[in-house]
């Protein structure tokens, strides 16, 4: 790590705390002025860090720059991410996940980024992700043995770390609406994107990506997500932490992601129980209500015609009110 990593990674440990650049220069072993050099060019690099003459260095509270120093500071003992790769823009966080995916990176790999001018959700619909107001991250998971009917259970995992992590930081309960959305006071907060990078030579699956995207704070939306799309608003979580709870989640709870115990915990924060739906099959849409979400993760509808069914796939959409 540079000297600038460094003295981020002590300020975003000690944010809102005022420390002496003697302080710093102490722990790391450097001359003040070598402090004073790497807290200009953080500060050139858009960290809001405050230098008090006479007292020091603080990491604004309001300070909300994505960096790996930033985020490393957050991480849970015992967190199995590995790599941490930020970048102001991409295309999307899961076309560069993939892509290093194919060139061997490991399980455990967080790729984030600021802003993506390409995002992407199901059914090829694109995730608006506009900078600075978001977090988009992707996180490269290796399965061993894994097939295709893994799909779902990652994503229902998946939901579930993410939900628990905003429960665990913010005073706020979004519920999740199946299989890959999660809604807040019935607007759409946050979607969730899994892809599986394939090894054509054994038919099988070389790696997972998962890509999140929270609307943490974007408040204009498209004309065609207005009155859909929302924001999680908790203006005083840093995406940083976000992000590190995020990724520790997903990575703790995959392993288990076929189990009754995460769809138990995906069931208690479902907002489909005995909603009025409309689901489409192909180019057919039915309406029909949700009776329960099954130990597969399946949806249980009954439709218009009263016959029960199992949905394992396609687009859902809630009729009337979401609460
Ligand atoms: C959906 O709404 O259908 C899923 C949206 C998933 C968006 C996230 S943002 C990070 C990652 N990169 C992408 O291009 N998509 C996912």
């Amino acid at each position: 790590m540079s000297t600038k990593e460094t003295v981020l990674s002590i300020l975003e440990r000690n944010r809102g705390q005022t420390l002496s650049g003697q302080q710093i220069a102490d722990m790391l072993g450097i001359s003040r002025s070598a402090v004073w050099k790497a807290i200009r060019l953080l500060q050139g690099e858009g960290h809001q860090i405050a230098a008090r003459r006479n007292r020091g260095y603080s990491l604004g509270a309001e300070s909300d720059l994505l960096s790996e120093e930033g985020i490393r500071a957050h991480l849970p003992a015992g967190a199995a991410v590995s790599d941490i790769y930020v970048y102001p823009v991409v295309d999307s966080t899961n076309t560069q996940a993939k892509r290093m995916a194919l060139e061997g990176a490991r399980h455990g790999t967080l790729v984030v980024a600021e802003e993506q001018i390409a995002g992407r959700g199901r059914f090829g619909k694109r995730f608006y992700s506009p900078g600075r107001t978001g977090l988009y991250m992707s996180v490269i998971l290796r399965p061993s043995g894994a097939r295709a009917a893994d799909a779902q259970g990652t994503t229902i995992a998946v939901a579930v770390a993410v939900c628990e992590a905003i429960e665990a930081l913010t005073d706020r309960r979004p519920q999740i609406k199946w299989v890959n959305d999660l809604y807040l006071n019935g607007r759409k907060i946050c979607g969730i994107l899994s892809e599986a990078v394939g090894d054509f030579e054994s038919g099988g699956i070389d790696s997972i990506v998962v890509g999140v995207g929270v609307n943490c704070r974007t408040e204009d939306f498209p004309e065609e997500l207005s009155g859909i799309a929302g924001s999680l608003g908790a203006p005083a979580l840093s995406r940083n932490r976000l992000a590190a709870r995020v990724a520790a989640g997903i990575l703790e709870v995959w392993p288990r992601r076929a189990s009754l115990e995460i769809i138990e915990r995906y069931r208690a924060r479902s907002l489909m129980i005995g909603k009025s739906i409309t689901y489409s099959q192909g180019h057919q849409e039915t309406a029909a209500t949700v009776l329960a979400i099954n130990d597969q993760g399946n949806l249980v509808v009954r439709d218009e015609s009263c016959e029960v069914r199992t949905l394992s796939s396609g687009e859902v959409s809630i009729r009337g009110d979401f609460s």
